[in-house]
Order: C-alpha cells, then structure tokens, then sequence
C-alpha cells in the first residue's frame, strides 16, 4: 500500500474532487446508481463521461475504467506514480486503471474511505476469485455495522477486519480499537483505511483470538469467514476458516467470554448448520453451554443446501465455469454426508454475565428499522429487569409501552368490535404479536405509573372477571410482552 508520507495528500486529493457517497450518487443520478448495485456499470459511465475529477475517481475505482494518464494525474495531483509504485495503480500506454479500490463509505456523520480489492464480477464478468482477496462493504459488513450496540465503550475488537470497516465504525465510540486478520493485504489496506480517515487501530496480525490472547474488549464485534464448505475446497480467506463445517462459529462463542469484560457484548454475523433430526435451537444450544453468556440469536434466513450452494459458487466466481457441476455436486453430497439439511444465517449477541444466563433462540425473517444495535442493547436491559422476577414481582411493575408500537386490527369494515388486533413494533426488529382484549388493554394502558397488576385488578372490574384469575392467567402474558419489547 502507499507509503505514510503521500498519504495525506491522497486525503486531500479525495476531499478537494468531493469523493464523498452524496457526490458519488449526485454526479451517477439514480439510475445509475441503482445499477451500479446490480454492478452494471455502464450507465455510470455514460453519466461518468464529461470529465472532471469526481468522473475520473469513480471511472478508475468505482467503475474499473482506464483514465488516460492526465485526468489521472489531474484528480490525483503527484500521487500516480507513488500509488503504482504502492501497487495500487497501473499505468501503462498512457492510461491508468486501478489495482485495488479506493471507495467512498459514510454514516449519518461521517465522509470515509474504504480501501480494498475491486468489485468482482462487473458487466456479468465472471472469474474466480483470487484466495487473499480482500472484501470491500458487502451485505454482511453492512449487516453487522447496523446491528452492532454504538455505546461508548473502552476496548473494542474486530476480528476479521478485512478493509477496516466494522474497525472503523468501533473508532467512533471506542477508546481503543484492536483489528485482527490473518490475510497480509487486508492487513495493510486496513492499516491505509485507519490512515486515510485519520482513525487509530491497532491492527494484529493472527488467527481468530491468537492476536489478542490474555486481553478482555466491553465490544467485540465479527463478520467471521463462516461459509459452510465442504473440506478440501479452496479456501478463499474473505470468507473461508478452512475449520469444519459451523466450527469457526461455536469457536469463537466457546471462546468470547474469555475475552470480554463483565458486561462486555461480542456480536457476530454467522452461518449455522442444521442437521437432521436436531432442532437448530438444540443445536446452538451446546455452543453456549457452561458459558457464562446472555446470549440473542436470531435467525433472519433459512436456506436449502442447493440454494447455499448455488449463492457461494456464484460468490466464488464460479457459475459457469467448466467443473461447476462437479462442484454443486460434490458440495450436496458433502451435505448430505455430514447431516447438514439447511443452514441458517443471522446475528448473535452475547454478553458476559455473573448471573444465570438468558438465552433466547428467535426466527425473524419480517421486516426490521435498522439500526438494530439499539434492539440489542434493550434486550440486554429487559433480560436484567426480569431475570428472577416472580410472577408477584412482576406483576408489581410499572411498565411503559414501547415507545413505537402501533396497533393494527382485523375485521368487517364498521364492526363494533375488530377480529384481530395486531401490536407491532416499528424500531429494529419489526416483531408482531396478535393480542386479545386483555393484552391490549393492558399494554395500553401501561404509561409508568400503574403496575401491571394494577391495571389487570381495573380491567377485571370492567369487565366483570375475578382479579385473582386475571392476575394468574396473564402473568406469562406480562411475561411475554416484556421479554419481546412491547413493555419496557
Ligand atoms: C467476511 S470477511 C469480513 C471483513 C470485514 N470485517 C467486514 O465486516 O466486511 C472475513 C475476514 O476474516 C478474515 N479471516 C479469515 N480467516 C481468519 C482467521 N482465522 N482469523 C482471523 N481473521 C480471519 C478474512 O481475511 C476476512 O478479512
């Protein structure tokens, strides 16, 4: 990567052509925008076409375009030469194309850049993937940057960093941000991405917790090399452990609280088996036995083996090419072999806790409000307000609604009363819960300062029930409420 001395004059030659997403998208319009996504580039470089430097960054990085050689030296004034010599850029023949990409990146308060390898598989190229090849932002890192808890704390880590960016986002509310990979090119692009954003991370070069062995983090955060693949394919590191099977996974549960402080969180972004016969809940289960864990694990996805075949291949470069078949063969009868019948993808959180620990195994494929990280640490609070809370403890709550839960009911349009009502949360996991007339008087009711045992004991009055049934027959509904979010 390009040495320490230019790399200030690159940030001012990304910032003075407004390298920035909101230029990007400005000069691209949505059109191209959007197809860019589909990594079609070609409207973007009709839009890209009338010069300037903006046009020529998004032409060299974003679109793999050869500049010539000028417009390359004039929107990156003194520095063509020293990224080639870096490796970073190729000039030959009076043009220039880039070797790795340099990519506008940002949250609600931030401009960045990210340095990693090109986009693969541009206007339906299809080639396979170079093993050390380092990803940029995929749906995964977006994925876990959004359900990752933004709380500041002290030490932070990122397994697995690649480009830096979940090392990144951990800087902003951080004191200290250690970044670990075993991939010597993600090592230094992470190393130029911290650079480059003037950001400071101790980036550590190891294998899974090795780098930081003895040392505890308040937030781990990981979008581990967890694909599911079958033993003596290549290992392509961006996405590969080269462990069996979901093992790189239960390794790092069976590991996290060793090297988290009390409280502390690690949430991961990961693949699980499931294998016949074995409820995946069961099976995730043994991961965290014995751990002194509050663990949330939701599974967002559930996919058949063909289809997880198909996508990886795809991912891998490999749709098309001459052993395909071979390939998608070979991985089903790996499948097959092993036990494995479907594999789940979603999020885990866990934190370190003296208490007993609370697990909670959900399947939520409906919508959710990202940011999630929020969601996260809410459940952290309301797993700490009911852990060992009797049902007579409860009950002498005072709950609040949750702040965006709406109603929706069912039924003829004009009837006194609905078939259904439906209560459902707007904020990060969008779960909804269909509640009877008691469930919904009660949550409505509940604005912090009657107990929910209070509100029960008024609702029986109306509706002429015994109080005592009522308090007996809906403390698990309290219960309920509770442990999902809808009281808080
Ligand atoms: C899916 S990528 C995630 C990159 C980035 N953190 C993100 O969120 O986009 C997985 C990363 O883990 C790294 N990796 C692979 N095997 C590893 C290991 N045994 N220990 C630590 N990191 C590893 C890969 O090089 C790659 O950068």
């Amino acid at each position: 990567m390009i040495e320490s001395a230019y790399v200030q004059d690159l940030r001012t030659a990304l910032t003075r052509a407004d390298f920035t997403v909101d230029a990007v998208f400005g000069l691209l319009g949505e059109e191209a925008h959007r197809a860019l996504g589909r990594n079609q580039t070609i409207p973007a470089r009709r839009a890209t076409s009338g010069g300037g430097a903006l046009a020529t960054l998004v032409r060299l990085f974003a679109l793999q375009v050869p500049v010539d050689r000028d417009r390359a030296d004039a929107a990156l004034p003194g520095l063509v030469e020293p990224l080639v010599a870096a490796g970073m850029l190729d000039a030959s023949g009076g043009e220039v194309r880039a070797l790795v990409d340099v990519r506008p990146y940002g949250d609600e308060d931030h401009d960045w850049w990210i340095v990693c390898d090109p986009t693969p598989g541009l206007d339906v190229r299809q080639s396979p993937m170079n093993a050390e090849y380092v990803l940029g932002i995929s749906e995964a890192s977006s994925s876990l940057a959004q359900l990752t808890i933004r709380e500041p704390v002290g030490r932070a880590l990122d397994l697995g960093t690649g480009c830096g960016v979940q090392a990144l986002h951990l800087a902003q509310h951080s004191r200290e941000v250690v970044a670990t990979d075993v991939n010597p090119r993600a090592l230094a692009m992470a190393r130029l991405t911290a650079e480059l954003n003037g950001v400071d991370f101790d980036v550590r070069d190891g294998s899974l917790f090795g780098p930081v062995a003895g040392e505890t983090f308040d937030l781990i955060a990981t979008n581990p090399p967890f694909v599911i693949s079958p033993p003596g394919s290549e290992v392509l590191v961006y996405r590969d452990s080269g462990m069996p099977g979901d093992s790189v996974v239960r390794h790092l549960v069976e590991n996290a609280a060793a090297h988290l402080n009390d409280g502390g969180w690690c949430q991961i972004l990961a693949n699980w088996a499931h294998r016949a016969g074995t409820p995946w809940q069961e099976g995730l289960e043994e991961w965290f036995a014995g751990q002194p864990l509050d663990a949330w694990v939701v599974q967002r996805e559930l996919v058949d083996p063909a289809e997880y075949v198909e996508m990886w291949l795809a991912d891998a470069g490999l749709a098309g090419s001459a052993d395909y078949v071979q390939r998608y063969d070979g991985w089903l009868d790996w499948f097959a072999e092993v036990g494995i019948e479907a594999v789940g993808f979603g999020w885990l959180s866990m934190r370190k806790t003296s208490a007993a620990p609370a697990h909670r195994f959900e399947e939520w494929a409906g919508e959710v409000a990202p940011p999630v990280g929020p969601a996260v640490a809410a459940w952290g609070r309301r797993t700490d307000l009911l852990r060992g809370l009797d049902d007579e403890a409860l009950l002498g709550h005072a709950f609040r609604q949750a702040p965006d839960l709406v109603e929706e009911t069912r039924g003829p349009v004009g009837a006194e009363h609905p078939e259904a009502i439906v209560l459902r949360l707007q904020q990060g996991v969008r779960r909804a819960r269909q509640v009877d007339t008691i469930e919904a008087g009660l949550v409505s009711a509940s604005e912090g300062d009657l107990t929910a045992g209070q509100i029960l004991d008024a609702l029986a009055s109306l509706l002429h029930r015994d109080a005592a049934d009522l308090r007996r027959t809906y403390a698990s509904s309290v219960r309920e409420l509770a442990a999902d979010g809808f009281l808080t």
